[in-house]
C-alpha cells in the first residue's frame, strides 16, 4: 500500500469511528517542555489534564514530528530525524480496551498481522498493566511479552506532565505501534498522581508503517525515500545517501514552518542539517544542484499532503542559499584545517573547530570518521562548549565593573540602584515593543533573545527581512501610543497552563515551574478590559507605562538568517 494510502485509510477509519481529524500542528511547538514537535500528542498535552477544553473526546492525525535524540543514528535501517506520525487520541472519550480494539483492526484492514505486543510490568509506585494485556489475551494474541519502565512507560515531555504504561505493537520484528495510556501525571518532586480521567495517545510511524506494508528491509526503500535517491550519484556510500535523504526532508519541513538557520534552539538544529548536507558535498565532491533538486522535488510531492509546502517553497531555496553564502568558504578552510592533523582531533580541537569555523560536530565527526582511533564522543564535546559559556559569561561580569551586578536575570543587567531603575523601565518597553512588532509585523514574530542594560535594549527576533522605515515608525509609534495611555502593569501569579490558555507569550525554556508569573500592560478597568501585552516573565516591571519615558528605536540588524536585531532607548 501506497504511503500515501496508509494515511487516508488511518485517517478514515478513525473518522468513521467517531474521532475528529485534527491537522498537523507545526514543528514549532507551544509546548515549551521540547525544542521541536516530538510527537502527535504534543498539540494535545493540556487536554488530558482538562478534557473539557478539548474540541472533541476522541480525534485523530498526521503529525509531522521530529527528534533531535536520533540525530547520530540516522543512517541506519530505522532512524529519522524527520518523520510523520499517526496518532489516534481520546481524551475521556474511550480507554484501553477499545483503543487495542482499534489498533488490531485498523491493522488486520490492511492486511497486516501482528507478530507480539509488549505492555508494562512494574510494581511500585505504577502499577503492572494487567488490563491491557487481558484484553490483548481475549482479542487472540498469544505472544504478549513484558518489560519494565524502560522500555514500556511514555512520557512526560517536561519536568512534570500527563504520561502512563504503554503496549506496542510489533510486526516483522520492527515496534510500528505505541499505544500510550495516560493514567498518571508525574508531579515535578518525581511522585505520580491518578489523572481524573485517563486519556488515550497512540502514535505509529507513517515510514515503519510503510516498510511492513511494502515489503521492504529498510525504511529508505519504501515509496516515501526511494525516488530521492535515484537523483543521488550511485557511488556514494549508502549511509551517507541515507543521512542527505534524511536531512534534506527535514530542512524541508522546518523551513516551512518558520524555523531559519541560527546559533541557538530550533534554528541551530537547522543550521546542523543544512551544514553537514553542505560538508558531504565537499567531501565527496558533489554538485550543489542535487541538493537543490532533492529540495525541490520533497516540497512537490509531499505537498500533496501538505499543502503548505507548496505555497512557500520558495523560501526553503532562498534559506539554503543565504547559508551557503555565509558558510560555504569557512566550511572548506575548516574542513583543510580538520585534516590537518587528524589524529590529534579530540573534543576540545573539535571545539575550537566549531567555535572558529562554524563547523558542528557532526561535520566533525563525518569528516574524522574512520580515520582516527577512537571515535569522538558528544558528551565530551558539548562539555567543552559549556565550559566555554562559562568562561565567556563571567567576561561579561568582568566588564560590569567587577564587583558583582545589583541584577542579573540573564536577561537584564544593572550595577546599582540608578541603573536598576532604568533598567526596569526598559524592560516594560521590551514587552511594549514585542506586542508592538507582533502587531505591525504579525503573530509570525517571535523573540529570539533580549539583552537589556542600563544604556539600552537589544531585542532578537525571527523576521526574514529588513523591515521599512514606515514600520519602524509604526512600531515605534505603536509603544509611544502605549506610554502615553498611561497603562496600568499587573502581575498574576497562575498556573504555566492557564498562562497559556490567556495568550500569554512566553520565551522557549527548558521547563517552566508549575506556577508563573504573567505580567499583562493595558487598562484593565475598561469594559472589555484593554490588553496591549502579556508576557511569562519574571519581571521586574514599571507600575504604569508612564513612568518608561519616550522610547526611540535606534538601529536594526541582520543576525543570521531569519532573524533581526532592534536596538532601542528610552528618553526620561
Ligand atoms: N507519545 C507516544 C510516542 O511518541 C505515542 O504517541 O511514542
Amino acid at each position: 500500500m501506497s504511503s500515501a494510502e496508509l494515511r487516508k485509510k488511518f485517517l478514515d477509519f478513525f473518522k468513521k469511528r467517531g474521532h475528529k481529524i485534527a491537522p498537523s500542528s507545526s514543528l514549532i511547538p507551544d509546548d515549551p517542555s521540547v525544542l521541536l514537535t516530538t510527537a502527535g500528542m504534543q498539540q494535545f498535552k493540556k487536554y488530558y489534564t482538562e478534557p473539557s477544553l478539548a474540541p472533541a473526546p476522541n480525534v485523530a492525525s498526521v503529525q509531522k514530528c521530529f527528534r533531535t535524540s536520533d540525530i547520530d543514528e540516522v543512517g541506519d535501517e530505522s532512524h529519522l530525524t524527520f518523520f510523520e506520525m499517526l496518532g489516534n487520541f481520546s481524551f475521556g472519550g474511550y480507554f484501553k480496551e477499545k483503543a487495542i480494539k482499534y489498533a488490531k483492526e485498523f491493522l488486520e484492514s490492511i492486511g497486516l498481522k501482528i507478530d507480539y505486543v509488549t505492555v508494562l510490568n512494574e510494581k511500585g509506585d505504577i502499577e503492572p498493566d494487567k488490563e491491557s494485556e487481558e484484553i490483548w489475551r481475549r482479542l487472540g494474541i498469544k505472544d504478549i511479552r513484558k518489560a519494565g519502565r524502560e522500555d514500556n512507560f511514555w512520557g512526560p515531555t517536561g519536568a512534570e506532565g500527563p504520561c502512563g504504561p504503554t503496549t506496542e505493537i510489533y510486526i516483522n520484528g520492527v515496534e510500528i505501534w505505541n499505544i500510550v495510556f495516560n493514567e498518571y501525571y508525574k508531579k515535578p518532586d518525581g511522585s505520580f498522581e491518578k489523572l481524573k480521567t485517563p486519556g488515550v495517545d497512540t502514535g505509529m510511524g507513517l515510514e515503519r508503517l510503510a516498510m511492513v506494508s511494502q515489503g521492504k528491509k529498510n525504511i529508505f526503500e519504501t515509496d516515501l525515500f526511494a525516488q530521492y535517491f535515484e537523483l543521488l550519484p550511485k557511488e556514494l556510500p549508502e549511509k551517507i545517501k541515507r543521512i542527505i535523504v534524511d536531512h534534506s526532508r527535514a530542512i524541508t519541513f522546518l523551513i516551512n514552518d518558520g524555523v531559519r538557520p541560527l546559533n541557538k534552539e530550533a534554528g541551530y538544529v537547522l543550521r546542523r542539517l543544512i551544514r553537514r548536507v553542505m560538508a558531504i558535498e565537499t567531501t565527496h565532491n558533489l554538485k550543489s544542484h542535487i541538493f537543490d533538486s532533492l529540495l525541490h522535488d520533497m516540497a512537490h510531492s509531499y505537498g500533496d499532503f501538505y499543502p503548505e509546502l507548496l505555497r512557500k517553497s520558495n523560501n526553503i531555496q532562498d534559506e539554503i542559499q543565504k547559508e551557503r553564502a555565509k558558510f560555504g568558504k569557512s566550511l572548506d578552510k575548516g574542513i583543510q584545517e580538520m585534516k590537518k592533523d587528524i589524529q590529534a582531533l579530540d573534543e576540545k580541537r573539535a571545539f575550537d573547530l566549531y567555535q572558529t569555523y562554524g563547523l558542528p560536530f557532526e561535520v566533525i565527526k563525518d569528516v574524522v570518521g574512520g580515520l582516527r582511533g577512537s571515535e569522538l564522543n558528544r558528551n565530551k564535546f558539548e562539555e567543552e562548549i559549556k565550559k566555554h559559556q562559562k568562561i565567556s559569561r563571567a567576561g561579561v561580569e568582568k566588564k560590569f565593573g567587577g564587583h558583582g551586578l545589583l541584577l542579573d536575570t540573564g536577561e537584564l543587567k544593572a550595577k546599582d540602584e540608578e541603573e536598576l531603575k532604568k533598567v526596569i523601565r526598559l524592560h516594560t518597553a521590551t514587552h511594549l515593543l514585542q506586542a508592538a512588532l507582533r502587531k505591525v509585523l504579525g503573530d509570525g514574530v517571535k523573540q529570539a533573545g533580549s539583552d537589556i542594560t542600563a544604556e539600552r535594549i537589544r531585542f532578537d527576533f525571527t523576521y526574514d527581512r529588513k523591515l521599512t522605515d514606515e514600520e519602524i515608525k509604526k512600531i515605534e509609534g505603536l509603544v509611544n501610543l502605549a506610554i502615553s495611555k498611561k497603562y496600568q502593569v499587573e502581575m498574576k501569579e497562575i498556573s504555566y497552563e492557564e498562562a497559556l490558555k490567556a495568550g500569554a507569550l512566553h520565551f522557549f525554556k527548558e521547563k517552566y515551574p508549575e506556577n508563573v508569573k504573567v505580567y499583562s500592560v493595558g487598562d484593565f478597568r475598561a469594559d472589555p478590559p484593554e490588553i496591549f501585552s502579556r508576557e511569562l516573565c519574571g519581571g521586574p516591571h514599571v507600575k504604569n507605562t508612564s513612568e518608561i519615558g519616550q522610547f526611540k528605536i535606534l538601529k536594526q540588524e541582520a543576525i543570521g538568517s531569519g532573524a533581526r536585531r532592534l536596538r532601542a532607548i528610552v528618553m526620561s
